[in-house]
C-alpha cells in the first residue's frame, strides 16, 4: 500500500478523484494512494465537510481491491483501517487516543482524523474500496464552522512530516490487509474493541428524540454499535444513534 503514489497540488476530493480514476477504466494496482497538498471539497460521512488545510493536514485516499471480501463483511475494513491510523498515531499521543465508533479517530474528546470508505460492489463481493483518511496534523487552529477539532500539533506541540505519516499509516493497513486476506483476522476485533472510546463506560445516547444513559458493550460483525440500556443490548447504526457530550 502506498508504492504506486499520485501526489496532487490540488483536488475537490482524492476519494472523488480516485473514484473518477476507475470510472475511465484505467487500470490502477491494488494499493494505489492518491495524496493532495490541498483539497477544497473534502467530504466526510453523512454528507458532512471535512475541512483541511493546505499543507498542514493530511488528505489522502488508498485504493484496495479487496475481492477476497464479502460485502456483508465490509465492516472489517473500518476495522482494518481505523486500526492502522490508530497504531500510527498511538506512540505518539499515547492512551488518550481512541476510535470512536465507527471510525473517528479522537483524542480527549476532539476529533484527530476521519476516515470515509466507499465500497463499489460487484455481485455480493467488494470491487474496489475508496478508502480516504484525514487527519488534522500540523493546524495551530480551525475555523470556526470546524467544531471538535484538534491537530497533533495542538496536542503536542510538534510539527509532523505528512508524507512520513501517510507511509506509516499504510504500513500498518497493509499489515491488517494481509492478515485478513490469509484468512487471519481473527485478531481484528479485538484490537478495534480495545482502542474504542466509550468500551463499557457509561455514557449518554440519543435515539429518534430519547435520551438515555447506557452503556456501549461491543460492535456486531455488520458494524452495527451495542448498547446496554436497563440490562438489555440493542444494536443501532450511524444514524439511528447519538452521543450526547457533555
Ligand atoms: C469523516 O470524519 O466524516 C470522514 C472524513 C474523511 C476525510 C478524508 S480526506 C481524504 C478523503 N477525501 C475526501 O473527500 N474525504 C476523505
Amino acid at each position: 500500500v502506498g508504492q504506486n503514489l499520485i501526489t496532487l497540488k490540488e483536488v475537490d476530493s482524492t476519494n472523488t478523484f480516485l473514484k473518477n480514476i476507475l470510472a475511465n477504466n484505467e487500470p490502477l494496482p491494488d494499493g494505489t494512494v492518491i495524496m493532495a497538498e490541498s483539497q477544497i471539497a473534502g467530504r466526510g460521512q453523512q454528507q458532512n465537510k471535512w475541512y483541511s488545510s493546505t499543507g498542514e493536514s493530511l488528505a489522502f485516499s488508498i485504493l484496495l481491491k479487496p475481492h477476497f471480501l464479502a460485502l456483508a463483511s465490509q465492516f472489517q475494513l473500518t476495522q482494518i483501517v481505523s486500526i492502522g491510523v490508530y497504531e500510527t498515531l498511538l506512540p505518539l499521543v499515547g492512551n488518550k487516543l481512541k476510535i470512536k465508533w465507527p471510525n473517528d479517530i479522537y483524542v480527549g474528546g476532539r476529533k484527530l482524523g476521519g476516515i470515509l470508505i466507499e465500497n463499489q460492489v460487484q455481485g455480493s463481493a467488494i470491487k474496489n474500496s475508496i478508502i480516504g483518511i484525514g487527519l488534522n496534523v500540523n493546524q495551530t487552529n480551525f475555523p470556526a464552522w470546524v467544531p471538535n477539532a484538534v491537530s497533533l500539533r495542538q496536542i503536542l506541540q510538534t510539527d509532523y512530516d505528512l508524507k512520513a505519516l501517510m507511509f506509516e499509516i499504510c504500513s500498518h493497513i497493509e499489515r491488517w490487509y494481509f492478515k485478513l486476506k490469509e484468512g487471519n483476522g481473527s485478531q481484528l476485533n479485538e484490537a478495534y474493541l480495545h482502542s474504542l472510546y466509550w468500551l463499557n463506560k457509561k455514557g449518554r445516547f440519543k435515539v429518534q428524540d430519547a435520551i438515555f444513559e447506557g452503556m456501549v458493550t461491543g460492535v456486531s460483525a455488520e458494524g452495527l454499535l451495542q448498547v446496554m440500556q436497563d440490562g438489555h443490548v440493542k444494536a443501532y447504526n450511524l444514524k439511528e444513534i447519538q452521543f450526547i457530550h457533555n
